[in-house]
């Protein structure tokens, strides 16, 4: 299709189909404790006898706090990442970027701003309507540290490409992550409309930003593909890796009225729960992540390829 053409069909596509443009605002039901806001099977402390036992409300609240934390989470990765990202490319921060690119961009920039307004509009409901403050507001997460540690570790002129990429790695994730949560049964509807209206413009900027890297990458010097490439395990590692001290639950569990004690029972009986669904989620990320490494090509160096050879995601 020839390039006009098919930005046409791009931008028509945006217009017809971006949720800023077609969709309703999405409104929290009214708050009861048999409602799950969020998904149980996320939470590994809420079906320890201990939660259970103190009734529905309990568990009400802990999915409170989860879903709180989750939306938070994903706002932060839209406002301070993605955006930021976008608007580099749209003023030359990062090399090569054609207007047809510059456009997508922008229609990514309009997006993810709506989609955090999206997020804080459906936490300020759920506050009125549950009563319930978020224990923390979160100004930084996992994903965005492991960003930032891993930009520091880099020369300046490497920063911008590296940004791209690990945006087109992070978006690639958060489209999976938010269709899986779109899918849980028995939520609220308004959360999964929240989740699937997500889902629908995170496939066209997780396509984007590939096709993207896809052109950008043989365009980087053999030298910047080298280190990209080789240190990529270790910073997947490091942002899928999952808070092992388990902080923030400790948290919820002061606030729900159990003793220290018990709160550590918690934590400790719920622990290999936890940290078996934590490795199964990872690799299955770490899995997609790896073919969309191959289809940009980054896996074609032999010295990437030893990197990532003594992984256990690796597939042929
Ligand atoms: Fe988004
Ligand atoms: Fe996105």
């Amino acid at each position: 299709m020839p390039a006009t053409e098919s930005l046409n069909k791009i931008t028509d596509t945006w217009y017809a189909k971006a949720t800023v443009r077609s969709t309703p605002r999405i409104c929290v039901p009214d708050y009861s404790s048999d409602q799950l806001i969020y998904p149980v099977a996320r939470c590994s402390i809420c079906e320890h006898p201990l939660i259970t036992a103190l009734g529905s409300e309990a568990r009400s609240y802990i999915l409170t706090q989860a879903a709180y934390q989750f939306l938070y989470g994903v706002g932060l990765l839209e406002t301070k990442f993605v955006i930021q990202c976008c608007l580099n490319m749209l003023h030359n921060h990062i090399q090569g970027i054609s207007d047809a690119a510059k456009l997508q961009a922008l229609t990514v920039i309009i997006d993810e701003g709506y989609h955090a307004h999206v997020a804080l509009d459906y936490i300020v409901q759920m506050k009125t309507k549950s009563a319930i403050e978020p224990l923390e507001i979160p100004q930084t997460n996992r994903k965005l540290d492991a960003t930032a540690r891993a930009y520091a570790s880099l020369p300046p002129e490497m920063r911008m490409d590296f940004q791209l990429l690990a945006v087109t790695i992070a978006e690639n994730v958060l489209t999976d992550e938010v269709a899986n949560l779109g899918r849980e049964r028995e939520l609220a509807q308004s959360f999964t409309t929240l989740m699937m209206d997500h889902v629908r413009d995170e496939g066209r900027h997780s396509r984007f930003f590939a096709d993207l890297m896809k052109e950008r990458w043989p365009q980087l010097p053999p030298a910047t593909q080298e280190r990209f490439g080789t240190m990529l395990p270790a910073y997947l590692d490091d942002f899928l890796g999952a808070d092992l001290s388990r902080r923030f639950e400790r948290m919820i569990l002061a606030n729900c009225g159990l003793t220290d004690v018990q709160a550590e029972q918690v934590i400790t009986e719920s622990d290999p729960h936890f940290s078996t669904d934590q490795e199964r989620m990872k690799k299955s990320i770490l899995q997609r992540i790896y073919r969309l490494l191959k289809q940009i090509g980054i896996l074609e160096l032999d010295t990437v390829k030893d990197a990532f050879s003594d992984r256990n995601y690796v597939t042929t």
